[in-house]
């Protein structure tokens, strides 16, 4: 198609805001125009509080709508950025992909497998270009990585990701008047997050699926709840989360994720294990790994095996850079048709999303393996998968 691609996007929030920061670097460049915002709260709209936080942002040619449906029947839009919290879709993705609009649809995707599936259908169906809000597929050292291990067996990753209730930002949901928390910090709320393995924990999950090009079989997961006296002031979400993936290809991963409140810590450990190599996440990335005749006359020294397979400094994987090349690679994939671009698709990441969900299920059953096929289309999990609002 002759770009550049017409935009609109739905949910002006935090992650909204930084996405029409990248989108208007983009729009500078002649790729994208974005051509239509939605959000249900005029001051989301607002031209101030929309450049407080970008600066470049013009409302020159951008059309404002107070739902997604008007902007879908605008006929204003070839692709739609879904930006909104995960409890709040009503069939807005099925509706626009009926419409032939390609759809970028933020993680978690929806907190009810029931709704995913939908979603899905509606986008084979109407053969519409998809997304799914994986940025860090998108990040140089990452995807480093997943190119080295092309080829390799990875047996066995481990990513700890420490956190604390404090760094979960204010958001723009007005959640107090929609029956959620007083104080907008929807992410630390389970019916609105889904808990943090679900909100957040699927970054990391879906990251161990491109790293060891494989799929999530199973999952196991104990989780330590929060207790129901410190509900008020710091959420309903647990405090810490182990949860284990068994692999399709016979590799186990782990994710251990923490939440404690009062800690102000931030703090990351990876390793990924292959046959014949760890690979560790330093300065630079490394591989530890004796690639000569084995085995060697002598042990060799830990430096004669390090190996640099991408070199630092690297950005945050979760950062502006990849937000940016996330959304130029979705849309230079549909004005220059080269789907190549696109590093995942609506369908493939809900063997992610139905991971993380598994692992609320299985903590929800005193730790049961949840095999994702199963989770997905026996009657055993029917109740799970449900939308109880819809
Ligand atoms: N990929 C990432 O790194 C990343 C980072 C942060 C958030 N997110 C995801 O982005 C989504 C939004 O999160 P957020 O932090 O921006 O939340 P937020 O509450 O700050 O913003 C959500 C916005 O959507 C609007 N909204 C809600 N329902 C709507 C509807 N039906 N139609 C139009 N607008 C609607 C709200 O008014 C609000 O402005 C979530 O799914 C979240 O998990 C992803």
């Amino acid at each position: 198609m002759a770009g550049p691609l017409r935009i609109g996007l739905v949910g002006v929030g935090q992650r909204g805001l930084q996405h029409v920061n990248s989108l208007v670097q983009l729009q500078q460049e002649e790729i994208v125009q974005i051509t239509a915002l939605a959000d249900p709260f005029p001051e989301n709209l607002d031209e101030n509080k929309i450049t407080g936080y970008v600066p470049d942002y013009s409302p020159a040619g951008v059309k404002l709508f107070d739902s997604a449906d008007a902007m879908i029947e605008s006929g204003l839009v070839d692709a739609i950025w879904f930006v909104i919290p995960p409890n709040q879709h009503r069939g807005e993705i099925e509706r626009a992909a009926k419409r032939e609009i390609a759809i970028y649809a933020e993680k978690p995707q929806s907190l009810f497998l029931d709704d995913i599936v939908s979603q899905d259908i509606a986008i084979t169906k109407a053969g519409v270009p998809s997304t799914v809000g994986f940025q860090m597929r998108h990040d140089r050292g990452y995807t480093d990585i997943a190119n080295y291990l092309k080829g390799k067996w990875v047996a066995a990753m481990t990513m700890v990701a420490e956190g604390g209730v404090e760094n979960h930002g204010v958001k723009h949901s007005h959640t107090e008047e929609q029956g959620g928390p007083a104080n907008r910090v929807w992410t630390a709320n389970r019916a609105w997050s889904g808990t943090s393995i679900v909100e957040a924990g699927i970054h990391q999950t879906d990251i161990m699926r491109y790293w060891s090009d494989d799929d999530v079989e199973w999952v196991r997961a104990t989780y330590t709840e929060r207790p129901p006296e410190l509900h008020d002031t710091e959420g309903d979400n647990p405090i810490a989360y182990t949860v284990t993936y068994g692999m399709k290809k016979g590799g186990v991963a782990n994710l251990l994720f923490t939440k404690p409140a009062r800690s102000y810590y931030n703090g990351r450990f990876d390793y990924i294990i292959w046959t014949h190599g760890t690979i560790k996440l330093e300065d630079d990335f490394v591989d530890y790994s004796f690639d000569e005749d084995w085995p060697p006359d002598e042990k060799p020294t830990i430096g004669e095996v390090r190996k640099v397979i991408s070199a630092g400094p690297h950005n945050t994987a979760m950062g502006g850079e990849s937000t940016r090349a996330i959304s130029e690679a979705f849309a230079t994939s549909i004005v220059e048709n080269r789907p190549e671009n696109r590093l995942n698709s609506f369908h493939s990441s809900i063997n992610s999303l139905a991971s993380v969900l598994a692992a609320n299920i299985s903590n929800d059953l005193d730790g049961e393996k949840i095999v994702i096929d199963e989770f997905i289309n026996d009657d055993k999990y029917a109740r799970y998968r449900k939308n109880p609002n819809r």
